[in-house]
């Protein structure tokens, strides 16, 4: 434990020149807490790619999909299928499930649906497209 000396020279000067370098250290400290939050790969293009993800969201899978949890229309509602997405089919990861049943959606019908997904997405959309939507519905944890 630090005992601070006693007298005059401690109160006026060791007393200000401790407490000046907290400040910047404070800063760092928040800088690499944000740092480590965002994403390890560049955030501001994932960004763009989730955002270009839920247009085409919008566009091609909304009509039966929504993203509020439990809100069924003609298929599942995709909110959280980041994490459902890994539980799904064993050996594959979030990305492979949720690519999969994008490509081949009648191959793995979701317990309490019907096959009625199109099976046509694998071709209309292009491969940027897709690549969007999946980072987009990873992003739906
Ligand atoms: C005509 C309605 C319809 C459209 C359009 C549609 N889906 Fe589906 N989707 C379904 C149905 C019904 C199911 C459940 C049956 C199954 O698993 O195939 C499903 C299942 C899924 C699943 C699996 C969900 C889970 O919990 O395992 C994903 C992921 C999915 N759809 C994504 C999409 C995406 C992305 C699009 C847009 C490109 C889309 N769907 C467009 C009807 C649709």
């Amino acid at each position: 434990m630090w005992i601070p000396p006693r007298g005059d020279d401690y109160l006026i000067q060791g007393g200000q020149m401790n407490e000046k370098p907290i400040l910047p250290a404070i800063a760092l400290f928040l800088f690499l807490i944000l740092a480590a939050c965002s994403s390890s790969s560049s955030p501001a293009s994932t960004n763009s790619k989730i955002a270009e993800g839920e247009r085409t969201f919008k566009q091609n899978c909304a009509t039966c999909h929504t993203v509020k949890l439990d809100e069924v229309l003609v298929g599942p509602s995709l909110a959280g299928i980041a994490s459902r997405a890994a539980t799904r089919i064993e050996g594959m990861n979030s990305r492979e499930y949720i690519q999969f049943s994008i490509i081949k959606p009648s191959e793995y019908v979701v317990d309490g649906f019907v096959d009625q997904m199109p099976t046509s997405f694998g071709k209309s959309l292009s491969e940027d497209e897709l690549d969007g939507l999946i980072t987009y519905l990873l992003s739906l944890e």
